[in-house]
């Protein structure tokens, strides 16, 4: 039986009901079909691997099987504040709770979470309307056991067992994750992103760096620019290296300029 079947957490709503599956096409696919199916707010999904995982900006999400953890939470935020800012509440969420195992990990805007300037875990949410309220499925991956990763994530990638002298099982990396997560999600629910800030904003990587961000539609309008940090609802502010005043990003990608970038892009 897999070590993530039958697991309790501790938690007050996050995490139950918990399926696990040996293996799926996507974890966040599952999800959405349970959600539909009137999935609670809370329910989570695990697979030991994943034949279809996907990440941000429609990149695939390489899953196989047994080492990395692949999961996928049912959110229903009713009228909650900023939910365009969930995403960076449960990066910052994630990260504390992996914080157990790499104290110095951080956050790359809007919600990677990078060990050593390499990305350690990825976020997708999905979200749809229903009877005028949003259902939102929070899709997250943790590289835990792998040690070797191919092509492009060959000089971007990491993982637990990279980091540390004994890497934690993915059961442990869980029972980290989602109190933290729970803990996070609670004060964002209540208090929009300025509830969670303080999770966030000591632990971006971004800020003071020389940024390359979208400004335009995809790759048009590219700039370099200088990161100054979050707005209260969790935009990005920078201020533009060829001058003018600062501008808010509000989505897309963010990439470290070359002379800065540790490796992660
Ligand atoms: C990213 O950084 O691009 C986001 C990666 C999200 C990957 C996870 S793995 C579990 C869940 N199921 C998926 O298909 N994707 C997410």
């Amino acid at each position: 039986m897999s070590e993530l079947a039958g697991l309790s957490f501790g938690t007050r709503w996050l995490g139950r009901p918990h399926e696990h599956h040996a293996a799926l096409a996507s974890t966040n696919d599952r999800a959405l079909a349970w959600a539909r199916a009137g999935a609670p707010h809370g329910a989570l999904v695990t697979a030991d691997a994943q034949t279809a995982g996907r990440g941000r900006l429609g990149r695939a999400w390489a899953s196989p099987p047994g080492e990395d953890l692949y999961m996928s939470l049912v959110l229903r935020p009713g009228a909650s504040r900023q939910l365009g800012a969930l995403a960076l509440a449960v990066g910052a969420g994630l990260r504390d709770g992996l914080a157990a195992f790499v104290p110095a990990a951080r956050l790359k805007w809007p919600n990677d979470v990078l060990c050593g300037g390499r990305k350690l875990a990825g976020i997708l949410c999905e979200a749809r309307w229903t009877d005028g309220a949003p259902e939102v499925v929070v899709g997250i991956g943790v590289n835990v056991g792998r040690r070797e990763f191919v092509g492009p994530l060959a000089d971007t990638a990491t993982s637990l067992a990279r980091e540390l002298p004994a890497a934690p099982s993915r059961a442990e990396v869980l029972a980290r994750a989602l109190p933290a997560l729970e803990e996070t999600l609670e004060g964002f629910f209540a208090g929009g992103f300025a509830a969670v800030r303080e999770r966030y904003e000591p632990h971006c990587a971004l800020t003071g760096q020389v940024v390359s961000v979208d400004v335009g539609r995809a790759g048009e309008g590219r700039i370099a620019a200088r990161a100054l940090g979050l707005d209260v609802d969790g935009a990005l502010r920078v201020a533009p290296l060829a001058g003018g005043e600062p501008l808010r990003v509000e989505s897309g990608d963010v990439w470290l300029a070359e002379a800065t970038a540790g490796r992660a892009s």
